[in-house]
């Protein structure tokens, strides 16, 4: 798994789950922009330098401080990939915020950063990078890989995480969508569900005991075992492999399956009757999904 020659781009690379990927992507020989505006969980200014600090230590990296809100920010990212390094293979769409209300709290401010860094930001960087991908795919260098980091908040939910759940499934539709798109020219895009120890799964507030039970493990989760599945799809062994779903949870790797019709039922000419329609909608039954939180669904032992 070789990654030498190859230039990537991680955005929210500057810490947890996003700087163990720049790291691993470094230690197979990939060139790294890290692009990370130093914000806390929540997107507060925090350590705006952040990028350019983690630059600094590491050899074959360099920083971009800024906001994946802001469309200049993929720019420059893009950019500076193509002036350093010589262009752009890998794109890891990391970086992402919370901000949880329960729905019936609703703060819109809330939804709208939230929506405009995990969904916003990651188009912005897949509307930048991708016609300098298929360029450089047509004129003969090996297709790239993205990568974009979701949720099992946004296929399961959880409680109060309307915006981070609802922007995590767009990303996985804004994948699916990518990768049909980028296909003719064998660009892949997948994307992985992470679990790892981080300031965010040191920040949950358990709702109930499944909850606590969960952020219990999931603290002893290193972000190590994610970031090598995201080198995985980075890297030439995986060039098959797209618009698929994964997951890593210590040394558990997911693929999880996609919507797709679970159970067929046909209305007669005209539709049901309201009144039969109860009885004859039970044949669905049998496809329906628990409505568990990904908290809950995840709460027993990682395997470590
Ligand atoms: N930790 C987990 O178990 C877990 C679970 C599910 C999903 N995730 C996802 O994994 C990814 C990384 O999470 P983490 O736990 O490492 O988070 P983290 O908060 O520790 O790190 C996120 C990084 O992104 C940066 N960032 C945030 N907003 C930015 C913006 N607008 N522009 C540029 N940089 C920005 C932050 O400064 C930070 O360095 C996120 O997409 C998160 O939703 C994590």
């Amino acid at each position: 798994m070789d990654l030498k020659n190859r230039v990537a781009i991680v955005t929210g690379g500057a810490r947890g789950i996003g700087l163990a990927i720049v790291e691993d992507l470094r230690s197979h020989g990939a060139s790294v922009v890290i692009v990370d505006a130093g914000v806390s969980i929540s997107g507060e200014p925090l350590e705006p330098r952040i990028a350019e600090q983690v630059a600094a230590r590491m050899e074959g990296t360099a920083a971009v401080c800024g906001d994946i809100a802001q469309s200049e920010t993929a720019q420059q990212a893009v950019r500076l990939a193509q002036e350093r390094f010589g262009g752009v293979d890998i794109l890891v769409n990391n970086a992402a915020i919370i901000r949880d209300a329960f729905i019936f709290k609703a703060d819109p401010p809330a939804w709208d950063a939230v929506l405009r860094t995990n969904l916003t930001g990651a188009y912005r960087l897949l509307a930048t990078a991708s016609p300098v991908m298929r360029e450089q795919a047509k004129s003969g260098r090996a297709p790239g890989s993205i990568v974009n980091i979701v949720s099992t908040a946004g296929f399961y939910g959880n409680f109060g995480q309307g915006a981070y759940a609802a922007a995590k499934a767009g990303l996985m539709g804004l994948t699916r969508a990518v990768a049909h798109d980028l296909a003719r020219s064998r660009i892949r895009c997948n994307a992985v569900a992470p679990f790892a120890a981080t300031r965010v799964t040191e920040s949950i507030k358990p709702a109930n005991d499944a909850q606590a039970a969960y952020q219990g493990k999931a603290l002893r989760v290193p972000a190590f075992y994610v970031a090598r599945l995201v080198s995985f799809l980075a890297s030439d062994a995986a060039s098959h492999v797209s618009g698929q779903l994964f997951g890593a949870r210590g040394r558990e790797l997911f693929v999880f399956s996609q919507p797709r019709p679970a159970q067929r039922l046909l209305q007669p000419h005209g539709g049901f009757e309201l009144a039969a329609f109860g009885a004859a909608a039970r044949a669905l039954e049998p496809g329906f999904a628990d409505l568990v939180t990904d908290l809950e669904a995840f709460s027993g032992d990682p395997i470590l």
